[in-house]
């Protein structure tokens, strides 16, 4: 497979210490910018958020990839083909209504504010806990990593005893999506790893749904197996969708609470600004999706021929809708490198609309059109909690040197650590 040497070379090591900066050039220079041959990324606002609803060039089918089904890069007819195939990210129109249907209630903002506050404000008491009023921490080990974990626990009423095994899986699979992306960006070890990780990952949530199937639990997995007796969903759906949501919630969200201090400790005049205002700690955490987007880009599948920006898209070309540099468009968000908390309600420099009810953009951290993330209002809410008790407790927030490592994916950033100096006067 051929890809460019730049100004986005994916085998560069260095790519991630200047992916703003390529991805700045990109936007500017070539806005359709060919990854491989037939995969492109887009890196405009206005293109990206645009195709992440569009029905009408594109569409989520994996099956609709030119070569797929001659390929079956996942395996012809086994378990992890079934599972990439079932994601509500992969599959076409009707069957995503099917599924994402038959699991949206438990996501709805008032579900998970009414069954999830009380459990992750605890949680987050017992995390803070065990940090110190002044020292330093590492703040992944400390809190980011773990929290998504347990409430995810939580949600799925997963035993305890396996949570880190559990949590060493999903990364060993992350460590390998960017197959999805190019192929020859994984190395063959990483990718039998992530494989063997994801089918250990499924052999359990198989045992978990049989030993619950036919209980009457409140948790997530007892839910999908509810639709599953109900006819909506097959029984490879729950086991397919239960795994979707702690890949897609665990990392991300991670990323997304480091990210966030981060933000505040390299823009210490924000940190002030939310210490004196707390009505900015809801705009804070949509400052920190924008400026931190987990996702860094999202697939589409080109379904006819068309031309964007010069180039001509084929049918069956990769269409990588490029998150995080839309979010950082400065024709859509001033000076948007810099993380502050008060942009919501400025106006679009280019003068366009804004999204409803505010003055600026929405930013696209959680995608677009009905794929946008089932799992928004978990993510908020996991946010918010830990602002809330951090601006209550800490008065500055510092990076130490060597912070912030972050793991070279290209499709979703995650940091190994981050250690931080929390000092409470
Ligand atoms: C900060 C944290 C998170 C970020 C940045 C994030 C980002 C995204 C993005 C960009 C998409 C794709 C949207 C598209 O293709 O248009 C997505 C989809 C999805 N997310 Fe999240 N996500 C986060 C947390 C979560 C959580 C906590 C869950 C747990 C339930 C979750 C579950 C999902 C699922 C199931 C989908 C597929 C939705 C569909 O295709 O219909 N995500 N997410």
């Amino acid at each position: 497979m051929s890809h460019t040497a730049s100004p986005l070379d994916l085998h560069d090591p260095s790519l991630p210490g200047r992916l703003h900066r390529a991805f700045d050039d990109l936007r500017r220079q070539e806005p359709v910018h060919a990854i491989a041959d037939g995969r492109w990324l887009l890196t405009r606002y206005d293109d990206v958020a645009e195709f992440l609803k569009d029905r009408t060039r594109c569409s989520t089918d994996i099956h609709a990839v030119r070569g797929y089904d001659e390929l079956r890069p996942f395996g012809a007819g086994s378990d992890l083909e079934r599972v990439q195939e079932g994601l509500l990210i992969n599959l076409p129109d009707a069957e995503h209504r099917r599924v994402r249907g038959a699991f949206t209630r438990p996501f709805t903002r008032a579900s998970v504010e009414s069954s999830l506050t009380r459990f992750v404000e605890g949680l987050v008491d017992d995390l803070f806990g065990a940090l110190p009023d002044d020292g330093v921490v590492d703040w992944v080990a400390a809190v980011a990593r773990p929290m998504p974990a347990q409430v995810f626990q939580f949600l799925f009423a997963l035993p305890e005893a396996q949570l880190e095994w559990l949590l060493e899986l999903l990364h060993q699979d992350t460590v390998a999506i960017d197959v999805l992306l190019s192929p020859d960006l994984v190395s063959p070890a990483d990718l039998a790893v992530a494989t063997a990780a994801f089918l250990d990952l499924r052999r359990e949530i198989d045992r978990l749904a049989n030993e619950r199937h036919g209980g009457d639990g409140e948790d997530l997995l007892t839910f999908l197996l509810e639709q599953y007796d109900a006819g909506v969903l097959t029984w490879d759906d729950v086991l397919t969708q239960a795994m979707e949501a702690l890949a897609a919630g665990t990392s991300t969200t991670s990323t997304l609470l480091t990210g966030m201090v981060e933000g505040f400790a390299t823009h210490p005049e924000q940190w002030e600004l939310l210490r004196a205002d707390r009505s900015l700690i809801r705009p804070a955490v949509e400052e920190a999706l924008r400026w931190v987007s987990p996702a860094l880009s999202m697939g589409r599948v080109a379904t006819v021929d068309f031309e964007l920006h010069g180039v001509t898209i084929r049918a069956g070309d990769v269409i990588q809708c490029g998150v995080l540099p839309a979010n950082r468009d400065p024709a859509v968000f001033d000076d948007p490198h810099a993380f502050d908390i008060t942009r919501s309600s400025r106006p679009r420099p280019d003068g366009k609309k804004g999204a409803p009810g505010q003055a600026g953009a929405a930013h696209v951290a959680f995608g677009g059109g009905t794929h946008t993330c089932l799992g928004a209002h978990v993510a908020r809410l996991e946010a918010r909690i830990v602002l809330e008790r951090l601006v209550e407790r800490y008065a500055r927030l510092e990076l130490e040197p060597g912070a912030a490592v972050l793991h070279p994916t290209l499709l979703i950033r995650t940091y190994a650590s981050m250690p931080l100096r929390l000092r409470s006067t």
